[in-house]
């Protein structure tokens, strides 16, 4: 049966297509077959991110019952395949979110791993992803305003009923000014499957319109990625802590 993550962190610009993008490649590096959806239909950034900006069938059209859900589907140079969204505004208006269950539902059939990016806030947008996902992978960055909003969100994915398989830490540069990670551990209570650090590799991968595990396969947050990766596939790796001048492997899940 495939699996369905909503990638959702509450504050909004933490790194959640990012995450999205290479824990998808990632997969499909490790042999899985995954859809990437572009849910973040206001603000969509899936094609910007793997240099698609433009495509003629998106997720809006399926939204609207003016395209068939194959038409919509693209495949990235890796292999993994991507719904991305219309960057038109006009095309964003008057969407159906109740339809995106269906969609998921008929793309169950066709592939492993269905992982939806998902829109910033909590509102009906961001709502109708964490239903339509059977588990939730929460971003945040090591900042009280993130963390505090990635718990509002466990709360809403555990009054869906959702199951929660994790948080990802981005942006971490272990300095003194963030908050510490066992801090975020308590707080939030579920288990820390990755922890990125804040890396040119990934703004780099940005202007070259690719994934950073694509671009910088070398990298600590390429390494870190492909290793949440396989956490999520259920390997247990322990947690690297990148910033503290080696990979220290403090934390078990
Ligand atoms: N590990 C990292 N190191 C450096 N910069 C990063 C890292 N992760 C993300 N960024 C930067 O943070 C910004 C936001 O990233 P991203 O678009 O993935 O966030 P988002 O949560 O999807 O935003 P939105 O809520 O607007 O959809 C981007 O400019 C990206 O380059
Ligand atoms: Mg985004």
């Amino acid at each position: 049966m495939a699996r369905v993550y909503a990638i959702i962190s509450g504050k909004g610009g933490v790194g959640k297509t990012t995450s999205a993008v290479n824990l998808g490649v990632a997969l499909n590096h490790l042999g899985e077959d995954v859809i990437i959806i572009d849910a973040n239909l206001s603000t969509p950034n899936i094609g910007i991110h793997l240099g698609a900006p433009i495509v003629p069938t998106t997720i809006n059209h399926v939204l609207k019952n003016q395209a068939k859900i194959e038409d919509a589907i693209y495949e990235h140079e890796s292999g993994t395949k991507v719904m991305p969204a219309s960057l038109s505004l006009k095309e964003a208006e008057k969407i159906n979110y109740k339809k995106l269950p269906e969609i998921i539902k008929k793309l169950k059939k066709i592939t492993g791993h269905i992982i939806i990016d998902c829109a910033a806030g909590l509102g009906p947008e961001a709502r109708a992803s964490i239903k339509a996902a059977d588990e939730i992978i929460i971003i945040t960055n090591p900042e009280m305003a993130a963390v505090t909003d990635a718990l509002k969100t466990i709360k809403l994915a555990e009054q869906l009923h959702k199951k929660i398989t994790g948080v990802i830490i981005t942006r971490h540069q272990g300095k003194r000014v963030e908050m510490s990670l066992p801090n975020i551990k308590d707080m939030l209570e579920v288990p820390i499957i990755g922890i990125i650090p804040e890396e040119d590799s990934i703004k780099e991968s940005h202007v070259m319109k690719n994934p950073v595990i694509y671009t910088h396969p070398r990298s600590k947050a390429s390494k870190i990625y492909l290793n949440t990766s396989k956490r999520i596939l259920g390997h247990d790796i322990p947690i690297e802590v990148p910033n503290r001048g080696f990979f220290s492997l403090i934390f078990r899940r």
